[in-house]
């Protein structure tokens, strides 16, 4: 990932991001660091890059043409280095900007390219900001003295959930903001320290008892310390459990809900609407007679999906045939699915004749000369996967024979037998292996199939997957 820091101060930045862990993961290649000085691109002969306010009142303003200029010149090059020309957001950190959460990190951090912009002074013109600003954000309701700060604490939150920055990947999932609940006390040697004992649970070696005193510890402490952040988490739970009715059917929401990588946009009786913030698509589910109330709730963010061409998930027929009735000037292509799920929490028989390893960037060719799909953009979308370790190859005598991976949103998918290794057993070898993958980090795997692919709904059958009832319609949307 690439962050770009328009800045009057490049030095201040710089210092700081080549320092510690950030220092590190940029050593090694999993993240980036680029400054631009504003002042670089002045007209002015005097390298000036403030003025007066029109109107009157106290300070001065960045103008519009140095921080424009120096915007487009980031914009262009990552234009050039990247494989699509799409929208790159680009963050202007205010006081007045939403306030920056751990869901915003993680939302930010799928993104491949981040460009942040600071002000100073009294701040931007605001003809430049309407040109260029995606996002307003701000780190809290108190004012410092110019955007650098707040622009480095993004850009380590971001970070650090970057795959590949921490060298324990699991202490991003685990700790506070994880699910909206805080994290739970923890403790280190000795067993008893100023008098006071380590809770005897934890001496215990008993990891089911464990997790379930420390999920209590979470949610008594976030109760007590963070009651806002205790609502959104039973807010989330309570929608979990009325999900629950239909338990295949809304695994996908399930378990995006759980992770704590979905945001709750609607739940009631009308129905309930989850958005992935790793990939932006709005999974939806309704009765028959509540499609339209659904859609009425949450038109904006359909919109705002069907504009940026993000996916929507829709749980049920008669909700997607709504969807396209209410977006009429839209067209849309869709794809029918039927979600298989793994229940057991039993691992699968590993397949030890092959050898099973986390594919890179390095892959990519190989990988894009197999695989296709219609409706992914397959360089970019594979490329996106393979930077967030999220495919897995299976080798036999060192040969690439198959692959396998994980979608944004959290389902398995991607898999792919090469000709000369297929009907041995190599596909539900992959699928085994991620299966287990899953399994051991506490989750429950699933995958979409589409409705013809009658091979892959027998494979899933055969590993003992279980079919939902339903079907789960994926729309995307562009203006007529
Ligand atoms: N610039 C000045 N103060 C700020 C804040 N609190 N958040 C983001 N940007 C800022």
């Amino acid at each position: 990932m690439r962050f770009h820091v328009l800045t009057l101060f490049p030095d201040m930045v710089k210092d700081c991001l080549e320092t510690s862990i950030l220092g590190r993961a940029q050593e090694k290649g999993c993240v980036s660091f680029h400054t631009v000085n504003i002042r670089d691109f002045t007209e002015d002969k005097h390298k000036k890059v403030d003025d007066y306010t029109y109107g009157g009142g106290a300070g001065m303003l960045m103008q519009a043409q140095p921080v424009y200029d120096a915007w487009k010149s980031v914009r262009e090059k990552a234009f050039s280095d990247c494989s699509e020309r799409k929208r790159i957001r680009t963050i202007y950190v205010t006081p007045q900007g939403i306030p920056f959460t751990q869901k915003l990190a993680r939302e930010l951090a799928s993104e491949e390219e981040l460009i942040l912009l600071c002000g100073h002074y009294e701040g931007i013109d605001e003809r430049v900001l309407e040109e260029t600003v995606t996002d307003y954000v701000s780190i809290g309701d108190y004012v410092l003295t110019g955007g650098e700060l707040p622009a480095m604490v993004i850009i380590d939150a971001v970070s650090r959930l970057v795959p590949g920055v921490l060298h324990n990947e699991e202490s991003a999932e685990t700790e506070s903001f994880h699910n909206n609940l805080l994290e739970y006390p923890q403790y280190s040697r000795p067993e008893v320290w100023h008098g006071k004992r380590v809770p005897d649970v934890l001496l215990s070696g008993d990891h089911k008892k464990i997790e379930e005193w420390r999920l209590k510890q979470s949610r008594e402490r976030t109760r007590e310390r963070r009651p806002d952040l205790y609502l959104t988490y039973e807010k989330d739970q309570g929608a979990i459990s009325n999900l629950y009715r239909q338990k295949l059917l809304h695994m996908d929401m399930i378990q995006v809900l759980g992770r704590g990588t979905g945001k709750l946009l609607h739940m009631d009786e009308d129905g309930c609407a989850v958005r992935d913030l790793m990939t932006g698509t709005i999974f939806l589910t309704a009765e028959e007679h509540t499609a339209k109330p659904l859609l009425s709730h949450i038109q904006n963010a359909v919109t705002e999906n069907l504009e940026r061409g993000k996916l929507l998930a829709v749980h049920q027929a008669e909700l997607a045939a709504a969807v396209r009735e209410k977006y009429d000037g839209y067209c849309f292509t869709e794809q029918i699915c039927r979600l298989f799920v793994y229940t057991k929490d039993v691992p699968l028989k590993p397949a030890h004749h092959i050898v099973f390893r986390e594919l890179t960037e390095n892959d990519l060719p190989v990988v894009a000369e197999h695989y296709h799909d219609d409706v992914v953009d397959d360089i970019a979308y594979l490329k996106d996967r393979l930077r967030k370790k999220s495919m897995l190859g299976a080798f036999l005598e060192e040969k690439l024979v198959g692959f396998i991976g994980m979608h944004g949103e959290g389902s398995i998918g991607l898999l792919h037998v090469l000709s000369d290794w297929r009907r041995k057993g190599v596909g539900a070898a992959l699928e085994a292996e991620m299966i287990n993958r899953l399994l051991r980090e506490g989750r429950t795997p699933y995958c979409y199939v589409r409705e013809e692919n009658e091979a892959s709904a027998g494979l899933q059958e055969k590993l003992g997957l279980y079919p939902a009832k339903g079907r789960v319609h994926w729309l995307c949307g562009s203006r007529r």
